[in-house]
């Protein structure tokens, strides 16, 4: 044969054996849609699923009414659809344990799952767990004490060596809400107390947290593991409070910014320095296994980062400012990852700024209505609207949740970028649309 023909027939074969993946992706927000637009715009992708996923998906996969914490649903699904890989989109089915899930299976631990396993995602899963690891492996953080209602009296106490503000985080998982930071001390005792002993936040708050304050101006750094080696993605900020001026009430985040401009080289060369290299190295270490997304939740404190939380997950919103500017074929990355051959990965970024701006149901983070036809979307050309809390309701899409889209833009400047959102964001419409006109504020 000759070369030639030779290299057609590798050609072929390698076409037939990596361009042919069904990949499933769990999860319904914004942070989901984003994962779906990436990977199909994936020469690897053939067939892509979400899991229940949301009108911005199913534009682009199918979507399955399964819900993310329902493993023998997803476990039919994948055998029936014959799926390669499963990325996992928020944190519960990883705390719960679907990694292991799957590994225990032998219908299916032949699946690549992106996330962490069990032990790994208790990083997320237990403040206190987090703690623990970081002063394990010198990672600057807040110093702490954890309590149980065996001794909310020392928990009395220790507050009492502090000064205002406190904070007090809820060990598990509590949707976001588990973190309270009080000026009073009497209020921060009667929390306490609340939290332990009468259970404010259920089993999350059978063990509280009680930190050090950090003043500092925050930011969250993505890095990709295949438990071995890593890969630092671009940083990231986002606005939790509902309010401008970062006012109000703490939402699951109403706009982002990707780069951070203040997270000079100088200050990412500590952040890998200090925290990611040792939270990596920490993991191997202690044998926790992880192939995904390690979030962390960074503070700026005078010159130094310092970490206020890990996630096992990537961030919504602020996936849709980071993955849009990652140019190489994320389905790679991911093969790669369940491999253990990131290290034989570039990463190429896009220059430009990324932001979104997140349209929120009135009345949100409390009660809101749902059911809003959203109107004007196919008006958007200069920005690229990820659908969130919205669903498809017969040839409509209507509004499902608090928070309903992100309008993502690229700009040669963050400035740039957020005019383009808001000029995009003109064109939308839904009863008692909301939206925060600040975001990058503070920049
Ligand atoms: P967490 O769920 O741990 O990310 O906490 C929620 C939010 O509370 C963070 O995004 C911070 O704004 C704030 N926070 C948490 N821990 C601290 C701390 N030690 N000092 C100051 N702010 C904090
Ligand atoms: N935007 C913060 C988070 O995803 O937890």
């Amino acid at each position: 044969m000759c070369l030639e023909a030779l290299e057609a027939v590798i050609s072929f074969i390698f076409v037939q054996t990596n361009y042919n993946m069904t990949i499933l992706i769990l999860g319904s927000g914004g942070r989901e849609h984003t994962f779906a637009w990436k990977i199909a715009q994936s020469s690897l992708c053939q067939s892509l699923f979400v899991a229940p996923g949301n009108s911005g998906t199913a534009e682009i996969a199918t979507n399955v009414n399964i819900n993310v914490t329902d493993f023998e649903a997803i476990k039919a699904l994948v055998i029936d659809k014959e799926i390669d890989m499963v990325i996992v989109g928020p944190e519960d089915p990883l705390v719960q344990g679907i990694h292991d899930f799957f590994l225990n299976d032998e219908t299916l631990n032949h699946v690549t799952v992106i996330g962490p396993e069990r032990a790994a995602a208790e990083l997320e899963g237990s403040k206190e767990f987090a703690k623990e690891f970081m002063y394990r492996h010198n990672i600057p953080t807040a110093a702490y004490q954890s309590f149980d209602a065996s001794n909310v009296k020392e928990g009395y106490a220790f507050l009492e060596t502090l000064n205002p503000p406190y904070v007090l985080k809820a060990d598990g998982l509590a949707a976001g809400k588990g973190v309270l930071i009080l000026n009073d001390l009497v209020e921060a005792k009667t929390e306490l107390k609340s939290m332990l002993v009468d259970a404010k936040f259920g089993e999350a708050s059978t063990k509280v947290v009680i930190e050090e304050f950090l003043d500092g101006i925050e930011l969250s750094c993505f890095v990709l593991t295949d438990g071995k080696n890593y890969k630092i993605l671009p940083t990231a900020k986002d606005y939790k409070r509902i309010g401008e001026g970062d006012t109000g009430l703490n939402t699951g985040g109403m706009g982002a910014v990707s780069p951070v401009p203040f997270a000079t080289d100088k200050f990412l060369y500590k952040i890998e320095q200090r925290i990611v290299k040792p939270t990596i190295q920490g993991l191997q270490k202690d044998d926790l296994p992880y192939k995904g997304f390690v979030f962390i939740g960074l503070i700026k404190v005078g010159d130094d980062p310092k970490v206020i939380e890990y996630n096992v997950r990537m961030g919504d919103p602020e996936t849709e400012v980071v993955l849009p500017r990652l140019k190489n074929d994320l389905v790679e990355i991911f093969q790669a990852i369940a491999n253990q051959t990131l290290d034989t990965i570039d990463l190429e970024i896009d220059e430009r700024a990324a932001t979104t701006v997140v349209l929120v149901s009135g009345g949100y983070p409390e009660a809101y209505e749902k059911g809003k036809e959203i109107i004007g979307i196919e008006n958007i050309t200069d920005s690229i609207p990820f659908h969130a809390g919205a669903k498809l309701d017969d040839g409509k899409v209507i509004t499902s949740g608090g928070r309903v889209m992100a309008v993502t833009s690229f700009g040669n400047t963050y400035q740039d970028a957020i005019k383009k959102s808001y000029q995009s964001i003109e064109n939308l419409s839904f009863d008692k649309m909301y939206y925060r006109k600040d975001i990058g504020f503070d920049l």
